[in-house]
C-alpha cells in the first residue's frame, strides 16, 4: 500500500493530502465505510458534530493506531465562545473515542451571530493546552479570515470551503495561500452537479485512462487543495485515493478551472442548523 502524501500545516502537523468526508453517513455506515478506507490506505478521516456520526468514525478508528491517522471534527454555532469551544471538543472527543484531536474546525463563520471570533480564541486555547493539534475554520470567507487574523493574530492553518473546477474559488486559494492556510474542498466531486458527466473531465478521463472523478480529485491534488471525497462504495473510495500517479498538464489544470461558475448556485447542503 503505497502511503497518501503530505502537507505541513503552519503550527507544524502533518496532514494527508486527501481523505475522507463522512456526510452524509450514520454511525453504522461511517463505521462501516472508515473501516474500509483505512484497509485501503487512507489517513485522514472528516467528520463534524452535525454529522451526528463521531460514535461510528470512532469505532472504525480502533482498527489503526491512534497516531497513524489524522482525525478532523468540526463544531456547530452554539459553541462559538472560549468556552463553548472547550465543551464542544471534550464532547467530539468523548463520541470519537480520542484523547487529541489533529484537526477541529469551527463549522460555519455564522455572521449573523457575530461570535466567531470568541469561537476562535477557544481553539487556540485548545490547541495551546495539546488537547487540538491543529486549528482551523470551515465555510470561512476573506474578510472573515482576515478578522481573526487581525484581531487575535493568528491565522487558522486550514480553510475547508466548497470547492472543485465549477467553484473554483481562485480569489480565496490566493488569500489562503497569502496566509499560510491549507485550503481543504468539500464536495470536491462536485456533488449535485454535472461536473463529472462534462465532456472536458471525459475527456481527460479517457486519455489518462483515468474515472472522471479521479481526474477531478487531480486537478485539486495537483493545486495543494485538499479534497475529502465522500463514498461509502469500495471500489470508489479506492479509485479515489489513487491520484497521485499521473499529471495533469498546466493547459489540462487551465481547461478544468474554466469551469468555474458553469454549475447552479452553490449547494451549502449542511448550513441548516448550524
Ligand atoms: N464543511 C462543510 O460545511 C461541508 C459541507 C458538505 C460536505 N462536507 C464534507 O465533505 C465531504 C464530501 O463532500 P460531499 O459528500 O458533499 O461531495 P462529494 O465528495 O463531491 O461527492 C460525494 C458523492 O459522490 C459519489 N462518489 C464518490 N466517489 C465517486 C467517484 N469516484 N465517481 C463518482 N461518484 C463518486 C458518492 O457516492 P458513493 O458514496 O455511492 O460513492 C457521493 O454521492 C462530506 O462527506 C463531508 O465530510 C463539509
Amino acid at each position: 500500500m503505497s502511503q497518501t502524501p503530505t502537507v505541513t500545516l503552519s503550527h507544524g502537523s502533518t496532514m494527508p493530502r486527501i481523505g475522507l468526508g463522512t456526510s452524509p453517513m450514520n454511525d453504522a455506515d461511517a463505521e462501516r465505510a472508515v473501516s474500509t478506507a483505512l484497509e485501503l490506505g487512507y489517513r485522514l478521516i472528516d467528520t463534524a458534530e452535525n454529522y451526528r456520526n463521531e460514535v461510528g468514525v470512532g469505532r472504525a478508528l480502533k482498527g489503526v493506531p491512534r497516531d497513524e491517522v489524522f482525525v478532523t471534527s468540526k463544531f456547530n454555532k452554539k459553541w462559538h465562545s472560549v468556552e463553548g469551544a472547550r465543551t464542544a471538543f471534550e464532547a467530539s472527543a468523548e463520541k470519537l473515542g480520542v484523547e487529541y484531536l489533529d484537526l477541529l474546525l469551527i463549522h460555519w463563520p455564522n455572521p449573523d451571530q457575530d461570535r466567531y471570533v470568541d469561537a476562535w480564541r477557544g481553539l487556540i486555547a485548545l490547541r495551546d493546552a495539546g488537547l487540538v493539534r491543529a486549528i482551523g475554520t470551515s465555510n470561512f470567507k476573506p474578510a472573515h479570515l482576515q478578522r481573526l487574523i487581525d484581531e487575535t493574530g493568528v491565522a487558522p492553518e486550514v480553510n475547508q470551503v466548497q470547492l472543485s473546477p465549477v467553484w473554483a474559488k481562485a480569489a480565496e486559494r490566493e488569500f489562503h495561500a497569502k496566509h499560510g492556510i491549507v485550503t481543504e474542498a468539500w464536495s470536491p466531486l462536485g456533488k449535485g452537479t454535472d461536473l463529472l458527466s462534462h465532456p472536458t473531465v471525459q475527456e481527460l478521463a479517457k486519455k489518462y485512462g483515468r474515472t472522471p472523478g479521479q481526474v477531478v480529485l487531480r486537478w485539486e491534488t495537483q493545486q495543494h487543495i485538499v479534497p475529502i471525497p465522500k463514498s461509502a462504495d469500495r471500489g470508489r473510495l479506492a479509485e479515489n485515493l489513487a491520484v497521485f500517479d499521473f499529471n495533469l498538464t498546466a493547459d489540462e489544470l487551465t481547461a478544468l478551472s474554466d469551469l468555474d461558475g458553469t454549475a447552479k448556485a452553490p449547494a451549502d447542503s449542511d448550513r441548516a442548523g448550524h
